[in-house]
């Protein structure tokens, strides 16, 4: 058992959450102290309690959130800052945020920045964009950095603090919870062997070396387990079972680090945060020459998971995990380490060489030996030595191809004595270039060597064609790039060194020079400007002022209350999905036999079992609730398992036996001969033909979707708690598959940990298996999505194939446009019409394009249903818009800039679905834009950088956005509220949006706060409920605000006016007093609001009627820098400038503005969804799906909410902004082309090109072409079955 379900489901601690299992996201981050028996002092580790079995935990103190501190009693510093800088939006991530800074002020009470940003490594967060999250905890720094560097404070109107950091609780380590003194005197006293026997597995923790050996001999297939970071993997993904585990985590010879002649001997236990520690302090006290396989392996640890993996993963199980992508062991191979091992009979020393690993995963041990400890050795003079890591993601990744690379030359010389490179990801195993190696003994280090190096590498260094993990033109183009990389590297150490023997060596040219450079990205500054509240407006009127996320101090404690948190009913059951493997097929049989064998199983559920309908659907009854016949995707749900715990019924799930007879599944986009050129009628001088190819994005909320059903036990009742943003579709759905009237159903949504369109619809899918089994064994049943689960059945966003042409001026003008989307929709229509049509609304983004002709696409596939994803359609139409723009720029040699202003509609002008522009306000945020990045400035820099460096370039670009505001299903903008006031004055509110994290609930108060004249603090919601405000709309489009604002102040209007007459009887009288009053003389003091948008309503047909209710505007301009050997890049600067009308909340606004574009950042340059080409889905956790990480911040980040421009369409003159930001992203992506360009003319290529989205490292290396790319060429298509589609 896991620390985390000890905690959550024993102890009841619900403030950790779980949010993968796989220690990828840090949700369940918690302090493990103890007193380490070698190191002989207490020591205080973050680690991820999701991976920690509680058996490793013996003699340890264990705090959570939930002991640091509680918004009742006394809040910790920690939780405090985090949610009073709006470092807290859904809340799901922050409790492990909060332990991750709690543990580093433990051990460090004054950090330093860097110290923080390390802190953060293995934390995700999917709301907040991570920017509020450190500014707020940059206050516990050692050194004051708040990096405001734009000053327009001049302007009294204008403000750029949402919170006031001198009024923090300081920080008193005094006042921490010590170290129980009963677990300090336990671990002074030696250890003794402990064993601890559960359901399946018998744990053996021995306290000494030859108990550890007796038993490896007696169980030779067991398993030794430190970190459990790779067993923990293999045990809950993998389904392997290791009956056996011994646990050597305090056997001293395996702790030990010794310090020898001819280097350092770690023992295999020792974590490796550890040996960062010995290895920096040897650096740091040794001759600089001695330590050169130090400060490689050092580097490499920088990069090696989070922190909370490196405190408690081991030397020992990298190695012996015998992973080909190790970090690690390509180093220990280059540098020639050496290993000892130890059975009960022998002990022997190996070098670690290509024979110690003989095959995928294998090593040369024998099952009853150990690892007992690795000799990292010392360098000497005239040895150079050089790690590299590429990986998607810069922070907590795993990598794509990985080296060491040792050179050693003859004394006084450039010859080459001995060479030794080690490759990981080129293989199966770890890999040294035997041939490669041999050649260059001997060699002048020169051009001759590199090219020589470059040739031999290319031939040996080959992958097939389909190998896993892809990528293959990329991997081995790296392999060269890596080594270009150390050439340089060595030839200026030579260069330098030589000097010295008086030997001349050419340095590396200064152009040059920048590729020999490690990575490196600044500490990250912002600012954030917004409009001050009028003068003389109440200080007791909230509206406009950045007050906090209303839960924010409940989240940062764990006290706020999520499904799953929920407490467990009495005679609760878990529920697991049955789901299909295939991807097109008819099931023939299932069989449960063995599954009933497993310990706790209570039912089954499949179609049969639904009391009502099994036909389903959101919008169209086009799917079952479970598949009957047929499956349609993998990940299908064909049925469910309930038990008595959850990890019950997902063992017994994993052995329903399907027999399936397979059909042919269709998994791409088919881009059918419908392409048509019908603007070719046209006369045209000229026009470009082009093609992008945007990729789809999982939704990675926090909190994986979630229902617990419970049957009343009476006329068909039941009552749903559910993750979901569509209380009432998911009300009605339930109510078709259980068969009873829709008002025997409750659906109540407390809050959710993050929902970005994922739980618009897709959620019913699950809340429907569960009431369905809830009602067929009549008990509470609970569902709680695992995150592979979720990512597999759920959907996401659409990917879309964009196909256009455009015809232009050689000014620069485009005079007309005629473009295609086809979107992958998946198995099921979903909500895809209405994301094809907005792609439609958005097709010419914010330009006026004379002459358009738009066409879309529902692509029917063999996937999961693709769904609501924030932006629904419109990012991926404006992206295409803003393929075309760069060709015309590309063409046409102006810069990308002019030609986008150009082009840009101006006031008054009619969109292509005639809808006048009025109120537009895009140019006035393109002029701030421009003027508050410095854009002409920035572009000189940026040509001047290029001119000078050869391997690194620079790009900049600027973005407009246009989004309209309405769900384009005119029915659906609608919303209601319903308002009680109590006897004591107080304020129960409820409206139809549910809270996700983006403060919705926060704005509702305030907007009736303002309309009742009473503050915020009278004022509650407690939950979205059907039984309150019935006949909602899914909280989506970003009209949430608009629409239950408008409901929830209407509703206050009545109540105000049936107030009135006790107003103006007793003036001088309070809010209670006029309450009192109107009670006693028997006035209604509830009363619902209702509110639809007027005026809506567009005609495809006729072209006519108003699509929307207005639009949302914003400009952004990026600047970012490309390394062209790797790919890898890094956003140097974004200004954004958006228009959210009258902001209700600027701290809220610029909370989602910064987070919609981090998660846009995410769509275009990182996150990829990689299928097989038998449809099934390879990335399914945060292990392999990348989403943007604390380190993917712009070093420079500004966000300005534009002044003056209300918007009198909506509700106190706010506009919306949920969506609408996501899109200011593409101008990284546009700065990325911008660099790549650059990089492209060094090789004489010029003109336009394609890239596709994301903009990952592997397409800008691929796309940077140079003599390196050309040894690489990709494989035929067509003569290969590759290991990831295109979907
Ligand atoms: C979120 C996450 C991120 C990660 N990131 C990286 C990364 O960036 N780079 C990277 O290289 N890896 C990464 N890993 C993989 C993993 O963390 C490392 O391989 C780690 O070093 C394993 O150590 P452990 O103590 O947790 O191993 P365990 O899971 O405890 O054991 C792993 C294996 O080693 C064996 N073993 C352990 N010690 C011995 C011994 N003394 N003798 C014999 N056999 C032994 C075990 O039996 C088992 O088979 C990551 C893992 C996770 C979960
Ligand atoms: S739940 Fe443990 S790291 Fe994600
Ligand atoms: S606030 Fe971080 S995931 Fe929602």
């Amino acid at each position: 058992m896991t620390l985390l379900t000890y905690l959550r489901r024993k102890l009841g601690l619900t403030g950790t959450k779980l949010g993968c299992a796989e220690g990828g996201c840090g949700a369940c981050t918690v302090m493990i102290s103890k007193f380490h028996p070698h190191l002989k002092c207490i020591v205080h580790h973050a680690v991820n309690a999701c991976l920690a079995p509680v058996c490793s935990l013996h003699h340890c103190a264990v705090i959570t959130v939930d002991g640091i501190g509680t918004v009742a009693s006394r809040l910790h510093p920690v939780q405090e800052r985090i949610a009073k800088a709006h470092g807290s939006q859904c809340g799901f991530c922050t409790p492990g945020m909060v332990m991750s800074m709690y543990t580093l002020l433990r051990n460090n009470p004054e950090p330093s920045m860097v110290d923080i940003e390390e802190a953060f490594q293995g934390n995700l967060c999917r709301c907040t964009g991570y920017r509020p999250i450190l500014e707020g905890y940059k206050t516990f720094a050692k050194v004051l950095d708040f990096g405001l560097w734009y000053c327009a404070l001049e302007d009294p109107t204008v403000l750029n603090q949402m919170y006031d950091p001198s009024k923090f609780i300081p920080l008193d380590p005094t006042q921490e919870v010590i170290f129980p003194p009963e677990l300090l005197n336990l671990g002074k006293q030696p250890p003794r062997q402990m064993k601890f026997k559960g359901e399946r597995v018998l744990w053996i923790q021995p306290s000494t070396l030859t108990e550890l050996l007796d038993l490896k001999s007696h169980y030779p297939e067991s398993k030794l387990v430190v970190g459990n970071t790779e067993v923990g993997i293999e045990m809950k993904f993998k389904n392997l079972l290791y009956p056996v585990i011994l646990a050597p985590a305090y056997i001293s010879e395996l702790n030990s680090v010794q310090h020898t002649k001819q280097g350092i001997v770690f023992g295999a236990a020792c974590t490796l945060t550890l040996l960062g520690e010995v290895l920096r302090d040897a650096v740091a006290k040794l001759p600089t020459y001695q330590t050169e396989v130090f400060k490689a392996i050092l580097e490499q640890l920088r990069w090696f998971a989070g922190k909370q993996i490196r405190n408690v993963a081991a030397i020992g199980g990298n190695i012996m995990t015998a992973s080909p992508i190790s970090d690690l062991n390509p180093v220990f191979m280059a540098a020639a380490c050496k290993l000892t091992t130890m059975s009960k009979d022998e002990r022997r020393v190996l070098k670690m060489d290509d024979n110690f690993f003989p095959g995928y995963r294998k090593t040369a041990l024998k099952p009853e030996e150990i690892l007992l400890s690795i000799e990292i050795p010392y360098t000497k003079k005239g040895q150079y030595f050089s790690a590299f890591k590429q990986s998607p993601r810069q922070e907590d990744d795993i990598a794509i191809v990985t080296c060491g690379m040792n050179v050693v030359f003859k004394e006084g010389s450039n010859i080459v004595e001995k060479i030794l490179l080690s490759f990981g990801g080129m293989a199966p195993t770890t890999v040294i270039p035997k041939t490669t190696c041999k050649k260059l003994i001997g060699s002048a280090w020169n051009e001759k060597l590199l090219e020589d190096a470059c040739a031999s590498l290319a031939e040996e260094m080959v992958l097939p064609p389909s190998a896993p993990g892809g990528m293959v033109p990329y991997r081995r183009t790296l392999t060269l790039s890596l080594f270009f990389k150390f050439y340089l590297t060595v030839k200026h150490y030579l260069a330098v060194d030589l000097q010295h023997e008086n030997v001349t060596v050419e340095d590396v040219k200064p152009d040059y020079s920048s590729a020999t450079e490690l990575f490196h990205k600044d500490s990250p500054s912002s600012v954030q400007l917004f409009q001050a509240v009028p003068p003389g407006q109440s200080s007791e009127d909230f509206v406009g002022r950045p007050i906090m996320h209303l839960s924010a101090l409940k989240q940062a404690t764990g006290e706020a209350v999520y499904c799953d948190d929920i407490p467990c009913y009495e005679n609760e059951l878990h529920l697991a999905l049955i789901t299909s493997t295939k991807a097109h097929a008819h099931i023939l049989s299932i069989d449960t036999g063995e599954a009933m064998t497993v310990p706790g199983v209570v039912a089954f559920v499949f179609a049969k079992d639904i009391p009502g309908s099994n036909i389903t659907g959101p919008a169209f009854y086009d799917e079952s609730v479970l598949a009957e016949k047929m499956v349609t995707c993998v990940g299908h749900i064909v049925g469910a398992v309930v038990a008595d715990t959850q990890a019950h019924a997902q063992r017994a799930a994993k052995v329903v036996k399907i027999t399936y007879d397979e059909l042919k599944p269709i998994i791409s986009i088919q881009v059918s001969t419908c392409f048509t050129m019908t603007i070719t009628s046209l006369s045209l001088s000229f026009y470009i033909i082009g093609e992008i190819h945007i990729g789809g994005q999982e939704h990675f909320y926090l909190e994986t979707n979630c229902t617990v059903a419970v049957p009343k036990g009476e006329d068909g009742e039941m009552e749903l708690f559910v993750s979901t943003q569509t209380a009432s579709k998911t009300q009605a759905l339930v109510a078709k598959a259980l068969g009873v009237p829709a008002n025997r159903i409750v659906c109540r949504v407390k809050r959710m940990g993050g929902g970005f369109g994922g739980k618009e619809s897709r959620s019913i899918i699950l809340s429907t298996v569960v009431a369905v089994a809830a009602s067929k064994v009549k008990r509470p049943v609970r569902c709680m999505l695992d995150r592979d689960e979720d990512m597999l059945v759920t959907g996401g966003r659409h990917p879309f194939l964009g196909r256009y042409k455009v015809g232009y001026m050689t000014s620069g003008k485009i005079i007309a446009l005629d473009v295609t989307f086809y979107a992958n929709a998946g198995n099921s229509k979903d909500l895809s019409f209405s994301i094809v049509e907005r792609a439609l609304f958005h097709m010419e983004n914010s330009y006026n394009i004379p002459h358009v002709c738009g066409t879309g696409y529902m692509c029917k596939t063999n996937l999961p249903s693709n769904t609501a994803f924030r932006g629904f359609g419109g990012p991926q139409g404006m992206m295409v818009a803003e393929s075309w723009m760069s060709d015309v720029a590309l063409a046409c040699g102006i810069p990308s800039y002019e030609v986008r202003r150009m082009n840009l509609y101006n006031e008054g002008d009619l969109t292509p679905f005639n809808q006048r522009l009025e109120q537009f306000t895009i140019g006035k945020c393109w002029e701030e834009c421009l003027d508050i990045s410095n854009y002409m400035k920035r572009q000189g820099a940026v040509e001047e950088f290029n001119r000078q460096h050869r391997w690194t370039k620079r790009g900049l670009s600027i973005i407009p956005t246009k989004f309209g505001i309405s769900f384009t299903s005119v029915f659906l903008n609608q919303a209601g509220a319903l308002v009680h006031i109590y006897t004591d004055g107080s304020v129960l509110l409820t409206h139809g949006g549910t809270e996700m994290g983006q403060g919705l609930h926060t704005k509702m108060v305030q907007v009736a706060s303002r309309a009742l004249g009473i503050p915020c603090s009278k004022i509650f919601i407690s939950e979205t409920s059907t039984n309150t405000v019935a006949n909602t709309s899914p909280t989506a489009a970003s009209a949430s605000s608009d629409l239950n604002g408008m409901a929830v102040y209407n509703a206050c209007q009545t109540l105000l006016q049936r107030l009135e007459p006790y107003k103006v009887k007793n003036p001088k009288g309070s809010w209670e007093d006029w309450v009192n009053a109107a009670y006693f003389d028997r006035v209604n003091l509830s009363a619902n609001g209702f509110y639809k948008t007027p005026d809506l309503g567009y005609n495809f047909d006729s072209n006519s009627g108003r699509a929307f209710n207005y639009f949302s505007y914003g400009v952004s301009c990026s600047e970012v820098e490309i390394d062209c050997l790797t790919g890898r890049q890094k956003t140097l600067h974004t200004t954004i400038v958006m228009d959210v009308g009258k902001s209700l909340n600027p701290a809220i606004d610029i909370g989602q503005v910064e987070g919609a574009f981090m998660q846009g950042l995410g769509l275009f340059t990182l996150e990829e969804l990689h299928y097989s080409p038998q449809g099934s889905l390879l990335t399914r956790g945060p292990g392999m799906y990348k989403i943007p990480a604390f380190g993917d911040i712009p070093v420079e980040l500004q966000v300005s909410l534009l002044r003056d421009s209300p918007n009198d369409k909506a509700i106190f003159s706010s506009k919306a902004v949920g969506e609408p930001p996501l899109f200011m992203a593409a101008s990284v992506f546009y700065a990325i082309k911008d660099a790549i360009t650059a990089a492209r003319s060094e090789s004489g290529l010029s003109g336009p090109f394609r890239l596709d989205s994301p903009a990952t490292s592997e397409r800008i290396r691929n796309a940077c072409e140079d003599r390196f790319t050309k040894l690489c060429p990709p494989a035929e298509p067509g003569t290969y079955t590759p290991w990831a589609v295109r979907v």
